[in-house]
Order: structure tokens, then sequence, then C-alpha cells
């Protein structure tokens, strides 16, 4: 049921891990399977030059955070703020769709370690951009 971009992504996780001292730090859970992810970004003259994620979660939240992680990395905070959980499955040739409610974990753990960063460093924090600690339960 899973595309093999999935799969290879459970099996084998890009960037897992923390970030001492992160410039971003995001956490969100999903109050009804319990799942949580975290997010540590490392940024540089507006690029996230690292990135790294823990996830206490389902094969599809290690997936799509895996695969968001290689999708930001390098990029600016305005490129990884348009970054979609839709683009994220998309890149992982799809989801089942019961499972799509997974991938939002990995699109606001991004955004909930972005608003830590503007936020800790006094930076206006853009529109729509919001501290995110649970997220809907299904999306
Ligand atoms: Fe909880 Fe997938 S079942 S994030």
């Amino acid at each position: 049921m899973y595309s093999e971009k999935v799969m290879d992504h459970v099996r084998n996780p890009r960037n897992v891990g923390e970030i001492k001292d992160p410039d971003g730090y995001g956490m969100v859970g999903n109050p009804c399977c319990g799942d949580v992810m975290e997010m540590f970004l490392k940024i540089e003259n507006n690029i996230i030059v690292d990135i790294k994620f823990r996830t206490f979660g389902c094969g599809a939240a290690i997936a799509t955070s895996s695969m968001v992680t290689e999708m930001i990395k390098g990029k600016t905070l305005e490129e990884a703020l348009n970054v979609t959980n839709k683009q994220v499955t998309k890149a992982l040739d799809g989801l089942p769709e019961q499972k799509m409610h997974c991938s939002v974990l990995a699109e606001q753990g991004i955004r909930a370690a972005l608003y830590d960063y503007y936020s800790k460093h006094n930076l206006p924090v853009p529109e729509g951009l919001k501290q995110s600690k649970t997220v809907k339960c299904a999306d």
C-alpha cells in the first residue's frame, strides 16, 4: 500500500537526530494517534543549513518527515514556509488516503520550528505562522 519511495524513507530515514542549540525547534503531536515529531533547524543568512528530526510515529510520519528535511535543506526560510504536506506526499509518490493526515505532522513541524526561529530572534513572524503543538486528527 506504500510506494517504493515511502518504503525507502521508512527503512532509511534521512536526517534523523537532533541538533544541539538549534536556531529553531518545533514539536508537534497528533492527539488521536499520539504520534509526536520534533524538528531542529540550523539557520545561517536566511538559509536552512542543517535540519534534523525525531519522530515517534507511524511509517507515513517517518517518511514524510524524512522527505521534508531533504526538500528544505539548503533552502531559504521563505521557500521552506511554502512547502506543503501535499508537495511532500507528491514527492513520495503519494500516500494512502487514510494516511494523508500523518503528513501534516511534517509540514507543521517545520512551521513550528520556523515560528520558534522568528520569535526567538525578535524577527517579525510571517503572517499565518503560529506556534503549533497539536495538529488536527485528520486532514
Ligand atoms: Fe499518527 Fe500516522 S498514525 S501520524
